[in-house]
């Protein structure tokens, strides 16, 4: 099992994001139903987010609801939205002792007013916390943010608000993530190695790291192993090895756009 003495601190991923799978697939195997494993996948989130504010790391982002998610079946919804309410309810106080910033990105004014209400409490509350920033992806896809950027891009434009062309720059501003670093590690697990639409700009450079360990299962060991393989890794964004090793920056990200 990894050990967080293992990780070196001076390349620790700055930000780390997640794409929480296989909570269905855990309850399945023991015989139970879908909300079990996403109710068991709570304590992954809490473990993960104390592991990531003790470690230092700067932004953590998790995938907790997609657009497409709301091709499920009705009952499996509500048991989720239920679910976001009762955990920001209950978690709210762990993040205060932490010092963690709860933030959002994803279009939160499509989720049902009970969930819009208290995660707009926990954010208002946590706003002054300086430490870990724990970003929720809630009714998020990337294909969605991208559409939103053009749009708002073109009604600023025509209504005279900018004047600029569009560059990378000024796509960036408009994207749900204008002062968010790229991240650096995503993580999946549940041996599913796709992106399934989750920060598709933003992980133009993110080292991928997808792991078997279904989501109800990981725990902080499992993040430790995580960022122990990130470190392993050499960072290139087009440039040879060789010009890499000399520039070598901290924390195993070497300068891109
Ligand atoms: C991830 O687990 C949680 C959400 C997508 C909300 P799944 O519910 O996708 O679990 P599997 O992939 O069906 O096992
Ligand atoms: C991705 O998981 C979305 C979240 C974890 C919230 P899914 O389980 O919905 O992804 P697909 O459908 O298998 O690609
Ligand atoms: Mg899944």
């Amino acid at each position: 099992m990894a050990t967080k003495e293992e990780i070196i601190q001076e390349r620790l991923p700055r930000h780390i994001a997640v794409i929480m799978d296989g909570n269905g697939r855990w309850a399945k195997k023991r015989g139970n139903q879908r909300i079990f494993g996403h109710r068991s996948g709570v304590k992954s989130v809490r473990e993960t987010v104390e592991a990531a504010a003790e470690l230092g790391v700067s932004y953590l982002t998790l995938y907790a609801f997609s657009r497409e998610n709301w091709s499920r079946p009705s009952h499996e919804i509500d048991a989720l939205m239920n679910l976001l309410v009762s955990t920001v309810n209950r978690e709210t106080k762990t993040l205060m002792d932490n010092n963690i910033q709860l933030l959002t990105i994803g279009d939160v004014k499509g989720l049902p007013g009970k969930v819009q209400d208290k995660i707009a409490e926990a954010i208002d509350k946590t706003s002054s916390n300086t430490g870990l920033k724990l970003v929720l992806a809630l009714n998020y896809s990337g294909r969605w943010e991208l559409k939103e950027a053009m749009r708002q891009f073109g009604e600023d434009y025509k209504a005279g608000r900018i004047s600029q062309d569009m560059d990378e720059q000024t796509l960036k501003y408009y994207l749900t993530t204008p002062h968010i670093p790229d991240p650096d590690l995503l993580i999946r697990t549940s041996g599913e190695a796709r992106l399934s639409n989750f920060l598709l700009w933003q992980m133009a450079y993110t080292e991928l790291y997808f792991t078997e360990v279904l989501w109800p299962d990981f725990r902080k060991e499992n993040l430790y192993e995580a960022i122990i393989n990130y470190q392993s890794r050499e960072r290139r964004f087009g440039k040879t090895s060789d010009q890499v090793v000399r520039n070598k920056t901290k924390n195993n990200a070497p300068q891109y756009g």
